[in-house]
């Protein structure tokens, strides 16, 4: 199967993830109308996308569009898939961070669930050729020392993030086995790379590392994520949205499973700091153990294979902060400050 899609909806286009995968596309492929719908939480930056709109200033064509707006206005969504007559959804836009689940889950419950449930609703009175749903290895739960999550793995979500996210792909599932809406999931593990919020683990070691502060470490620092570079991620959502068979599932991962300690101590030895800077503080509440993806079946159907390895990945993720450090300015607001206070100020 091969669909050449021209119009699309992204969702939550000025987040991390669905930010390098707008740029990244629409720098290969001159045919695409892409508009992104973001409700620009404290986790949306514009200026991710501001060559997009620079060009635009210019009367440049870039085959982009932002509308600023909630995933949850089912008016909202019903007029920009009329509009722009919208081939395909492709859902980026979430609550995002575990830690912050944790602390209120209420946004998650709104945007991941009942959001996602508009975007299907939408996409079904309009008749869409695609809705991609794109999720987390989270929803599985947690490994043992041992073994792989597959698309089979039964859902076993632990964190309110995840099991809003779990939530959603049964929607999403519901409405391919009940309307017959050509869907795809896809799921990845971790990822990291360029404008990533600075809560995320990576990022927030870097910048804490940069000025001395000790590096909160959950637990005894051995959990295990399976790491991928933002654009493997991206390049495995397009091969998804290209050729993605209509109800299936497909887990990303990017074959690098570190430990947090592991990871912390790759930054702290790349920016030259002492590991003494590592403090190991209260443990996340339900902190899943292990993550660690089967991606064959994306590796057999898509051709999915992550190209980046872990350290060269690492490296560049540092240089591309330490050259936006007005980037890092922007986005840290005060309500990033706010919750970063409140969570570290009661674990250390
Ligand atoms: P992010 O938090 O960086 O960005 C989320 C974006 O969604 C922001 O631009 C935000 O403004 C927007 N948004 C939030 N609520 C919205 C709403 N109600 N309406 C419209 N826009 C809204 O997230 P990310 O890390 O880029 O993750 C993107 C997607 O990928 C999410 O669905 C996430 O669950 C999934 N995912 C993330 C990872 C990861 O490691 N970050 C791994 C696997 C899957
Ligand atoms: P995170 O980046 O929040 O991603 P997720 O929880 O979605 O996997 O965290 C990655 C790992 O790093 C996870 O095992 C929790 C751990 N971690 C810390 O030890 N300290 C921190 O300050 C953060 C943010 C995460």
């Amino acid at each position: 199967m091969h669909r050449r899609l021209n119009r699309i909806l992204v969702t939550g286009g000025c987040g991390f993830i669905a930010s390098n995968f707008i740029l990244s596309l629409l720098e290969r492929r001159s045919d695409l109308l892409i508009v992104n719908l973001d409700k620009l939480t404290y986790a949306g930056n514009r200026m991710n996308l501001q060559e997009l709109e620079q060009k635009q200033d210019r009367k440049q064509n870039t085959g982009y569009r932002f509308i600023q707006g909630d995933i949850i206005d089912q008016i909202l969504v019903e007029q920009l898939l009329a509009e722009h007559r919208i081939q395909a959804v492709l859902n980026f836009a979430a609550e995002s961070h575990v830690d912050r689940s944790i602390h209120d889950s209420a946004p998650f419950i709104a945007t991941n669930i009942q959001g996602t449930h508009t975007l299907l609703e939408a996409a079904r009175k309009a008749g869409i050729e695609l809705f991609l749903q794109v999720s987390t290895d989270e929803v599985y739960g947690t490994l043992g020392p041992e073994g792989l999550f597959t698309e089979e793995t039964p859902l076993a979500p632990n964190s309110p993030y995840s099991a809003s996210k779990a939530s959603a792909d049964l929607l999403v599932r519901a409405y391919h086995e009940t309307y017959g809406m050509p869907t795809v999931i896809t799921r990845c593990s971790n990822n990291y790379g360029p404008f990533q919020f600075p809560e995320k683990l990576i990022p927030l070691m870097i910048t804490l590392a940069w000025e001395d502060k000790p590096l909160p470490v959950y637990g005894d620092g051995a959990n295990v994520r399976d790491w991928i570079h933002v654009l493997d991620h991206c390049r495995g959502v397009e091969l998804a949205m290209d050729q993605g068979r209509p109800g299936a599932i497909y887990n990303f991962g990017g074959d690098a499973e570190r430990t947090t300690l592991q990871v912390v101590t790759a930054i702290l030895d790349l920016l030259g700091k002492p590991h003494s800077l590592i403090r190991h503080v209260q443990d996340r509440p339900g902190h899943d153990r292990r993550y660690a993806m089967d991606f064959s079946l994306a590796a057999r159907e898509l051709k999915f294979a992550p190209t980046r390895s872990f350290e060269k990945g690492l490296l560049e993720t540092i240089q591309w902060y330490e050259h936006n450090r007005e980037w890092l300015r922007r986005v840290e607001d005060g309500s990033y400050r706010e919750f970063m206070n409140t969570w570290y100020g009661g674990r250390q």
